[in-house]
């Protein structure tokens, strides 16, 4: 009998997790086989606001409607108690988001989500190290999306975890009939991407390459969000669910998001597997590191003070004039990814999504949130201090703190 494609590395995320997993190229196409296997067409997702443009689009294809949800203020993620009783009543799942690897209110949403019999989806593509009452995010829900992408850097890699054995070998088939055969350029971007990134790092050429990359149109987005096409968009709501419909938005900054990658880059993946612990050891250092400092958003120090560990994917400082000021950092060797501005009601309107009934926590915290890399916390320590970069403060009601659970990991990892 043939071994499932990835079982290797699936089984590697599943002695983390102790869920059964799938493996997937991407993070993306994990959450488009949940709703896919989950919602039938034309179901509503409650869903976080200030989230990548990408998700949005992986919602959209697979044929269902985006309902946007309220945000606490402190961390961008859904505030449970902020969405109407009306809205509850209404959606047929909840997709969180757990931004930056801040964990979603994943213990109140699964509670309503049991009450109302409606699946709960966990994106844990930033959270591959986060905890909530010392359960790993990615087992609260029916199903949860991980990312290699992000968190070892590399250019591939995704898992969706599951609840059991039979749902795994459904979702296999499923993957297996969305994959399309790898090509030799993928397999090759993908493995080489990571390291390239790395050497422009080590090289100190961060500022000449971003900057190139902007003036010769490389990149994808010429601001924080792709293009919308919003004509295209219309026309291909008729031939949702479709993953090829959607694909020029979807596939936005990982093309090979469904190639059947070869054995070099899931050789390479499973590698950069065996140093996650150490990965999020020196992450969770650079968390306190910038948790002390002026910029940290109070829910981020209140977490820090509960539980010094805390392998964040990024680190939600807020900013007075934060996008002047990312334009400076270049000038220090950092570039600033995964700002989510604006939200995604103000981004694609009313005919793609039902637009949250209180946007303005969204608006504040995406447009001062910026998002630090904690493996770069002294550089951008000193790359703030010498901007003399200014701290905002959220001055709405809703900035009061919500309880915080014990996100206090089972075993300590590494330190
Ligand atoms: C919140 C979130 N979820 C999911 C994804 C998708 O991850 P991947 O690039 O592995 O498809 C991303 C990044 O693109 C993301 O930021």
């Amino acid at each position: 009998m043939t071994m499932p494609y990835g079982s290797r590395l699936a089984a590697m995320m599943t002695r983390r997790l102790g869920r059964e997993c799938v493996y997937t190229p991407s993070a993306r196409l994990a959450l488009y086989l949940a709703l896919r296997h989950w919602c039938r067409p034309g179901a509503r997702v409650l869903m976080s606001p200030v989230n990548d443009d990408v998700i949005l689009f992986v919602v959209l294809a697979a044929g269902l409607r985006p309902v946007l949800a309220p945000v606490s203020v402190g961390d961008g993620n859904i505030d449970p108690a902020a969405v109407p009783e009306s809205t509850w009543r209404s959606v047929d799942a909840v997709l969180t988001t757990n931004l930056y690897g801040m964990p979603d209110r994943v213990v109140e949403l699964r509670r309503r989500c049991e009450q109302l019999g409606i699946p709960l989806f966990e994106d844990a593509a930033h959270a591959i190290g986060t905890h909530v009452d010392g359960q790993p995010i990615g087992t609260f829900g029916k199903a949860a999306a991980f990312s290699l992408s992000k968190h070892v850097a590399a250019s591939a890699g995704g898992f969706l975890a599951v609840e059991d054995a039979r749902t795994r070998r459904e979702l296999e088939l499923l993957r297996d009939a969305l994959l399309v055969p790898r090509r030799l350029h993928d397999d090759l971007a993908a493995t080489l991407r990571p390291l390239a990134r790395s050497a422009v790092r080590t090289l100190h050429l961060v500022r000449p390459v971003w900057r190139t990359m902007q003036r010769l149109g490389v990149l994808e987005r010429d601001d924080f969000r792709m293009a919308l096409h919003a004509e295209r968009l219309s026309g291909c709501a008729r031939e949702a669910p479709s993953l090829a419909a959607y694909e020029p938005w979807v596939r936005v900054d990982l093309h090979g998001f469904r190639s059947r990658h070869g054995a070099l880059v899931r050789g390479q993946l499973t590698l950069r597997m065996d140093r996650l612990d150490d990965d999020l050891a020196r992450r969770a250092v650079g968390v306190s590191l910038l948790s002390g400092t002026a910029w940290a958003s109070p829910a981020l120090r209140d977490r820090t003070a509960h539980n010094g560990h805390l392998p964040l994917f990024r680190v939600p400082l807020l900013v007075h004039d934060r996008n002047a000021l990312i334009e400076r950092l270049v000038s220090h060797g950092v570039v600033t990814g995964y700002v989510y501005d604006p939200p995604l009601d103000d981004y694609a309107g009313a005919e793609f999504v039902e637009p949250s009934p209180d946007p303005s926590a969204a608006r504040w915290f995406a447009s001062h949130v910026l998002p630090a890399d904690p493996l770069l916390a002294r550089g951008i320590t000193n790359a703030l201090t010498a901007e003399q970069a200014a701290t905002a403060h959220p001055s709405t009601p809703a900035a009061a703190p919500a309880p915080i659970p014990d996100t206090t990991p089972p075993t300590p990892l590494g330190q």
